[in-house]
């Protein structure tokens, strides 16, 4: 059995794409097989997500400066772990914790030591010699199947966009595309459709938010997914059958003692059920993505039995792609889809862990990106190596969206992998 010995780890401050600072990373091994890697920063984020390291000097970056985060790569992991050898991944990402020494990374930053485990990663697959892609799947211990089908973000309200609709994410899900190559043809062609019809409608020109989705000011959340609906058609797509939708409520941020408060509308969680069953009924989805809060455990299960068998019932805050919150959601029967997003949990066997539970409980899975991405691109090879039924990486404008579409591009040509079945019928 190889394995892979640390010599150098060394860290650097870089932006993200909304111009904030964020953790890129490199590993060398013995051998000098060299890689790095830099992590995502989410807006949206969850309370039980693993604490990102911010330096909170106010006068620099507003106090999201990760020179701390920074200084925890280049001197304390470094001296840390130059000259040990570490079997798997899972070992470095056991001692990654345990140095950390906080179940959420707290001391050290869940963006330096989530760094270290993807640069730790793409060394290993560096020294193996195989794609990252592969080194992923032989991390998980699966096999390469399919490619993951894209759900790509048109509209964009909440925290991404100034919180003037309420509706996070309408997203496109290319349903009849048989390639990620068609299927990014057929988002092209909604999102131009989309972006007239924005213009018509609201008289806006294309005003991108945080992840490139079209933000005008609509009326509620209905006219979001109506107007999706519309741009579809518009681009000659029949909408459920050869363009589908899915939708990221994000709820969690107009929750606030005990009712949602959508728009102008007060719910409770009935009748936040009952208003996403409507929207289910009406609209082909292929999946809803925290329709209920974070906290709001008592109901979670009443909404995956009303959409079961219609539609996925996703969890991103709920979940955090903590293992424990997800065994609790199984047991309970809360959800039957699992938004897995790395930097929730802070290292790549954390978030396998947690995929594993997922796939053994029979849900199916999302690999995410965060609403502030880097150029880096390790996501595609994630959600490939991993067998993820979706991707979600916001829309198919800006280069750090662009770079995982684009890798996914050059994944299918390596590999020539079909597309992931579909899991619900959209219709
Ligand atoms: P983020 O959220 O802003 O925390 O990345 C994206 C999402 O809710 O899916
Ligand atoms: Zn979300």
């Amino acid at each position: 059995m190889s394995s892979f010995t640390i010599t150098r780890l060394h860290a650097r401050e870089i932006l993200d794409s909304r111009g904030r600072p964020t953790v890129w990373a490199e590993c060398r091994l013995a051998g000098g097989f060299t890689a790095a890697a830099s992590v995502p920063s989410g807006a949206s984020t969850g309370r039980a997500e693993a604490i990102e390291l911010r330096d909170g000097d106010a006068q620099r970056y507003r106090g999201l400066g990760c020179r701390r985060a920074v200084e925890n790569v280049s001197v304390t992991l470094h001296e840390g772990l130059r000259g040990r050898a570490f079997a798997s991944q899972a070992e470095l990402d056991g001692e990654l914790m345990r140095l950390d020494g906080t179940p959420n990374c707290r001391r050290l930053g869940a963006n330096a030591i989530l760094a270290v485990s993807l640069a730790f990663a793409r060394a290993c697959a560096v020294q193996h010699g195989v794609p990252l892609y592969r080194h992923f799947a032989d991390i998980a211990g699966l096999r390469l199947c399919t490619l993951p089908r894209l759900t790509v973000n048109l509209f964009s309200g909440g925290k991404h966009a100034g919180e003037q609709s309420p509706l996070q994410d309408i997203l496109l899900t290319p349903v009849a595309a048989q390639t990620t190559d068609e299927a990014l043809a057929a988002v092209f062609a909604v999102y131009q459709a989309a972006a007239e019809l924005v213009w018509k409608k609201y008289g806006q020109r294309l005003l991108r938010a945080d992840e490139g989705g079209l933000a005008p000011l609509f009326p509620d959340a209905e006219s979001m997914l109506a107007d999706a609906i519309e741009a579809i058609t518009a681009a000659g797509h029949a909408a459920g059958i050869g363009v589908a939708l899915a939708l990221d409520v994000a709820s969690s941020h107009f929750f606030h003692e005990g009712c949602y408060h959508l728009g102008r509308e007060t719910l409770d969680s009935a009748a936040m059920i009952a208003r996403i069953d409507d929207w289910v009924t009406c609209y082909p989805l292929v999946s809803v993505e925290d329709g209920l809060s974070e906290e709001d455990w008592a109901h979670w299960p009443a909404l995956r039995a009303r959409l079961a068998g219609r539609t996925l019932t996703l969890g991103d805050d709920f979940l955090c792609t903590q293992p424990a919150r997800i065994e609790r959601a199984i047991a309970t029967r809360a959800a039957d889809a699992l938004l897995l997003k790395v930097n929730q949990v802070g290292t790549l066997t954390g978030a396998a862990q947690a995929a594993a539970l997922a796939r053994a409980a029979g849900w199916k899975i999302t690999v995410s990106a965060r609403s502030g991405e880097t150029e880096d691109n390790w996501l595609a090879d994630l959600a490939v190596g991993w067998g993820a039924d979706f991707i979600k990486v916001g829309s198919i404008t800006q280069s750090e969206r662009l770079a995982k579409y684009n890798r996914l591009l050059v994944i299918e040509a390596e590999t020539d992998l079909p597309l992931c079945p579909l899991a619900v019928s959209s219709r």
